[in-house]
């Protein structure tokens, strides 16, 4: 049976701003990515495991990013910021210190969760400690357990105990071990690899005597780009980007200086995907610089099956996609998966296109499994939209204007897309949660040529937009006013009676 998820049937938070958007217009120009947010909470948590200054550049101004440096504050971290670049000092602790990020923040984003490894090798490799996490936050997309997470840090020899407030770790010195990340699931979750659970556990093993293997191991470029970090901070790593990767431990691990490759956050492919599905669903002509093209091949490939045409110019770093969107794209099959397969964070950016394409597609999520429940909303547009247990059926048509509330992330983005093919004005409601994943949209999209203009409540127009640029921090708790902490993501931690 197919459960909807609470946000999906009407939890979902209006924003204070809304974007009212006369769509109808293919979007084009030229627009650059930031940096991968999911590459960059866990790069900006594992500065916790060196020793000095670690400087990262092309952090992207985000809602998470800026909650990560306040949680990173908050457990004693000196961190400084210019635009673009962040420096984090971990500071000194004594063995035996207890860490727990700030509950509330914590429960503010998923990506809390990419503290539990460096802390756990830090705690390795000064001795010992104790670190308490209380449950993370994120997008509401069916269960999203940390038990793999767990098993792994208890296999290398964390002690773990699961507590009211969430769960507990007593880390003495680690030891190398094999994890085979591809143990078989909880019943109802998909057998994927876990990629934050793979990033915890590259920390881990980093700090860990002797060597670990981790089968089964996430092969996304954001693992990858950990991984670097990592490896110029001093560790031994081998087999990033397969499913095996084995980690040598040392002693300590050093800061690393911003000049160095590895310290600049890759660009994010999601936000490049997002920005060119855009273009094919208006019909559009983009170009999107910042992003590897390689790891859009699954989703330049897909929509080179709907009409529209991709290629790539530039050379080397300055490398860029180019997108001709189809005057009528045609309908699609898409499936996604672990890296290299489509990405399940652009299937409701999909939906969109689905949602004006000429026939009836079906798009099926093996990651999350209830990322399709959050197409609801489209229905709003007028989409005609069926959601069976393993593949939603989307029949294409033209849209209609409405007034859509996102329910996630990705959704926001997919519903703006879906607003943007339409004629008339559509009020839009998901700024909060778009900007959790991307750095100035309004200011892009109207670079692409998009009328979009933001209204509150009243229908006026509001003071100046938030975009002007900059990091400005110490505003998390500002900033998770109207977000949650999810009841289902409180670990389940059967290695622990
Ligand atoms: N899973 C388990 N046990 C675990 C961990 C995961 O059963 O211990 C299951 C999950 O329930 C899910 C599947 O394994 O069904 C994959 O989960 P994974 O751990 O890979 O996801 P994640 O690490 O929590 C990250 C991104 C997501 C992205 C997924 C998949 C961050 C902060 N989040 O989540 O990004 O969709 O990987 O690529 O890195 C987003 O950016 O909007 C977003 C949701």
């Amino acid at each position: 049976r197919c459960e909807e998820p609470r946000s999906a049937v009407g939890r979902a938070v209006r924003d204070e701003e809304t974007w009212r958007i006369v769509g109808g217009r293919p979007l084009r120009g030229r627009v650059r990515v930031g940096g991968a947010k999911n590459a960059a909470l866990p790069m900006l948590a594992a500065t916790l495991l060196l020793d000095g200054s670690t400087e990262l550049r092309r952090v992207p101004d985000l809602t998470d990013t800026r909650l990560m440096v306040s949680l990173l504050r908050g457990i004693g971290a000196n961190v400084t910021q210019t635009p673009g670049s962040v420096t984090v000092d971990p500071q000194t602790s004594p063995r035996g210190t207890v860490v727990e990020p700030a509950p509330d923040l914590v429960g503010g984003m998923r990506g809390a969760v990419s503290l539990l490894g460096p802390l756990v090798g830090r705690a390795s490799l000064r001795g010992g400690g104790i670190i308490r996490l209380g449950p993370v936050g994120g997008c509401d997309l069916g269960p999203r357990p940390i038990d793999r997470h767990l098993a792994g840090l208890e296999v290398l020899g964390a002690t773990i105990a699961r507590t009211a407030a969430g769960v507990e770790l007593r880390v003495e010195r680690l030891r190398g071990a094999t994890i085979d990340l591809a143990a078989p699931p909880a019943p109802g979750l998909p057998s994927v690899p876990t990629v934050t659970g793979t990033m915890n556990l590259l920390c881990a093993a980093a700090a860990a005597d002797g060597t670990s293997r981790l089968r089964g191991a996430a092969r996304e470029p954001e693992v990858v780009a950990l991984g670097r970090l990592l490896v110029a901070a001093g560790a031994r790593i081998d087999g990033l980007g397969s499913d095996e990767i084995s980690v040598t431990g040392v002693r300590s691990l050093s800061g690393v200086s911003g000049a160095h490759p590895a310290a600049a956050v890759p660009g994010d492919r999601i936000e490049a995907a997002t920005w060119l599905i855009a273009a094919a669903a208006t019909g559009g002509r983009i170009v999107v610089d910042g992003a590897v093209p390689e790891e859009l091949h699954a989703v330049t490939e897909l929509l080179k099956r709907t009409g529209a045409i991709v290629s790539t110019c530039g050379r080397g770093v300055h490398r860029a996609i180019r997108l001709i969107g189809p005057t009528q794209a045609a309908a699609f099959r898409a499936v996604s998966g672990p890296f290299p397969g489509l990405p399940t964070d652009v299937m409701p950016q999909l939906a969109a296109l689905a949602s004006v394409a000429d026939g009836e597609s079906r798009l099926t999520d093996r990651v999350f499994p209830n990322r399709t429940a959050h197409f609801f909303p489209f229905t709003r547009l007028a989409a005609v939209v069926e959601r069976g247990c393993e593949t939603t059926r989307i029949a294409g048509g033209a849209l209609s204007p409405a007034d859509v509330t996102a329910p996630d992330l990705r959704a926001a983005a997919g519903l703006l897309i879906a607003a943007l093919t339409v004629s008339g004005p559509s009020d839009w409601h998901g700024s909060e949660l778009l900007r959790r994943g991307y750095e100035r949209p309004l200011r892009k999209l109207r670079g692409l040529g998009a009328n979009v203009e933001r209204v509150d409540q009243m229908g006026n127009r509001p003071g100046p937009s938030s975009e002007r640029g900059g990091w400005r921090l110490d505003e998390s708790r500002r900033i998770l006013r109207g977000s949650r902490s999810n009841p289902s993501e409180i670990p389940a931690c059967p290695a622990v009676a």
